[in-house]
């Protein structure tokens, strides 16, 4: 029987656990984590997940920053008010919502953030130092969606060490983190692309597979080696005919119904990796409060 990999129950475990911590943290310092998060205009999807991760945080315990410029807000604006979080010691985790505004470099952006509230783990100075970290770094600000990707796997209780994974995206919040975080588990770790050369063979070797396209259905049963393990990380809106009536419906990277016939393990869309990102930005915060108060 395939397992699949039920991210919601997962991601509520790490919520219930980072409540109790919040707690105890609460009781020795007299304060809780504080994550502010900042959207630019109106993205429907990032409205979405901005009003998601609030209220999860709020949950949690975390006491959030509401931040949400107007489309037309200068790249100026955004900066003074970063620099006003990075120097506000209530606030712990800064997140910045992606996109941004086309008139906005994302990169100065994500550079203005002080590495050490950095919410999502992008700033380059923390995606140099989870290149380079030893295997069990606890203080780390890990992108969260690869990190949920992660943790996914480990409840699997399998050997990770020695296992070939296939990466399909080279995204920086997904792909390229994803691909460290399993070298450090000691993978063999491939990176396919739009670029890259019988993509379908390179997905057949992998052991584990994780799809991070942001294409519909994209991985097809015969891309899949029998009793692989699939991550799917796409959220992919389509419309579908339903009773002569069109509807809309979230879809993943992979062809959830005719691939989970063959596969060992597979994460489903939604119920997946969507609520496990949530959780881990939580876990980020917490951890850039616990490092604000070792400095
Ligand atoms: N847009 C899509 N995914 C993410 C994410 O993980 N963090 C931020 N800040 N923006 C995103």
């Amino acid at each position: 029987m395939t397992n699949i990999i039920n991210g919601k129950k997962i991601a509520e475990d790490l919520r219930n656990n980072l409540k109790n911590e919040i707690l105890k943290l609460k009781n020795e310092f007299g304060s809780v984590p504080g994550l502010a998060v900042v959207q630019v205009g109106n993205v429907a999807a990032s409205s979405v997940y901005v009003k998601a991760k609030t209220k999860s945080a709020s949950e949690v315990g975390i006491k959030v920053f509401d931040h949400h410029l107007d489309d037309k807000a200068s790249q100026n604006d955004l900066l003074t008010l970063i620099g006003d979080l990075n120097n506000n010691e209530s606030v712990n985790g800064i997140l910045v919502q992606l996109p941004l505004p086309k008139h906005i470099s994302e990169q100065i952006v994500l550079d203005s953030i002080n590495p050490n509230k950095d919410a999502d783990g992008f700033h380059p100075l923390n995606v140099g130092k989870l290149s380079i970290a030893s295997h069990n770094d606890e203080n780390l600000l890990i992108p969260c969606t690869p990190y949920g990707c992660l943790l996914m796997l480990k409840t699997l209780n399998i050997e990770l060490s020695g296992k070939k994974a296939v990466v399909v995206g080279r995204s920086n919040i997904v792909g390229k983190p994803m691909s460290q975080l399993l070298l450090k588990e000691s993978c063999t770790v491939t990176i396919v692309h739009s670029k890259t050369k019988s993509i379908e063979k390179i997905c057949k070797e992998a052991d584990i597979l994780i799809a991070a396209v942001g294409r519909p259905k994209m991985i097809k049963a015969d891309w899949v080696k029998n009793g692989a393990i699939v991550i799917d990380v796409g959220i992919n809106r389509v419309e579908i005919s339903e009773n002569g009536e069109i509807k809309t419906k979230l879809v993943g990277d992979v062809d959830f119904s005719e691939v989970e016939k063959n596969s060992f393990a597979i994460s489903p869309v939604p119920g997946g990796v969507g609520p496990m990102t949530i959780a881990c930005l939580l876990r980020n915060t917490t951890i850039a409060f616990k490092n604000s108060k070792n400095q």
